[in-house]
């Protein structure tokens, strides 16, 4: 058998054996660190440097990271989940290098058009949504998720402009509040308000946009929740229907068949836009 070097590196994978053979050979290699794994119960869900277990930073320059966010929308058509991700937890790797930079960041590109183009979540707010859940369990994520959500369900988009560097569309863009966080009725109010259409540039430099600016609001509460730790605490009420609502509708209550905490007027206020297309309709 053949132990040259070249032999073995061919043979074993490489890098890996980079120890063994550095000792072997008397060749100084550096051994790739040992990862830290923590099994989870009986041996499976093994992750490395444990659950929940990298350290969130503090992102100082927002305005720099709403412009990552608004360019990772654009880069080869990534799209928003992987715009607004990649403006916090992309921002920390190239600050500060690993575990943040081994993070396979195209996994985001699903969330683009609300998850494979199915007008679901919408994909910005998915993709924060899944940073906060890098560093947070359910317990506090869930909190940091709602703020977001319910400034999102309220706030007139798109808000960012980036002037010159528009890459879809220059110039304003109109406005308009969706009441909801799903890709879907976001997307098809603002057309139908506007009259641009859903498969326009105007529309995806909207959405563009709105992935810079829950890019920010996001950077905003992750940097109030490192501060604050565990008992950071957001300022938006639950919803006026959410609470109206799920007075009979929510757990112990006599009416349990809702899940959910979306605002429920869009969907159950009985408006014109919500009555049956499939009769009468042009
Ligand atoms: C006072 C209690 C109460 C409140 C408040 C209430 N509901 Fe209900 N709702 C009920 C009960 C009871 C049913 C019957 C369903 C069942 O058997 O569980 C029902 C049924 C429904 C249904 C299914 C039947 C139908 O009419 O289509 C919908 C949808 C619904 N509620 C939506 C809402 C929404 C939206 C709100 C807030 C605007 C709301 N409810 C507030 C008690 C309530
Ligand atoms: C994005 C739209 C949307 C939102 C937001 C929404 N719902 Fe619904 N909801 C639906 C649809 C669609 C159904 C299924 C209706 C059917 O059975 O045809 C449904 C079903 C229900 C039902 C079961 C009865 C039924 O008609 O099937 C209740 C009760 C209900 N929703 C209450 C609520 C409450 C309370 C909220 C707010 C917390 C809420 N919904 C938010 C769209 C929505």
């Amino acid at each position: 058998m053949d132990f040259s070097r070249r032999a073995m590196l061919g043979a074993m994978g490489g890098l890996a054996v980079g120890g063994s053979i550095a000792a072997m050979s008397g060749n100084v290699i550096a051994a790739p660190a040992a990862p830290v794994m923590s099994p989870g119960k009986d041996g499976h869900f093994m992750q490395m440097h444990g659950e929940f277990g990298w350290k969130p930073h503090k992102i100082d320059d927002i305005a720099a990271a709403m412009d990552v966010a608004y360019k990772g929308y654009w880069y080869k058509g990534y799209g928003c989940g992987y715009g607004a991700f990649y403006a916090i937890v992309g921002t920390m790797a190239e600050k500060y290098g690993a575990p943040y930079n081994t993070f396979p960041f195209t996994i985001m590109e699903m969330f683009k058009g609300g998850f494979g183009d199915w007008g679901t979540i919408c994909g910005a707010l998915a993709g924060a949504g899944a940073a906060f859940s890098v560093f947070y369990g359910r317990k506090e994520s869930k909190p940091m998720v709602n703020e977001l959500f319910r400034w999102y369900e309220t706030t007139a988009f798109p808000i960012y402009n980036p002037g010159e560097a528009a890459q879809g569309f220059k110039g304003d863009l109109p406005t308009s509040v969706s009441n909801s966080v799903l890709c879907h009725v976001s997307v098809s109010r603002w057309s139908y308000e506007t009259k641009i259409p859903a498969n326009s540039k105007q529309r995806s430099e909207r959405c563009g946009r709105i992935t810079a600016d829950v890019a920010k609001k996001a950077i905003e509460i992750l940097n109030a929740k490192i501060e604050a730790g565990k008992d950071w605490k957001g300022a938006l009420a639950k919803q006026e229907s959410v609470t109206q609502c799920g007075a009979c509708h929510s757990k112990g209550k006599m009416s349990d068949i809702v899940k959910g905490n979306m605002d429920c007027t869009p969907c159950h206020s009985g408006n014109e836009h919500l009555g049956n297309k499939f009769v009468n309709h042009p």
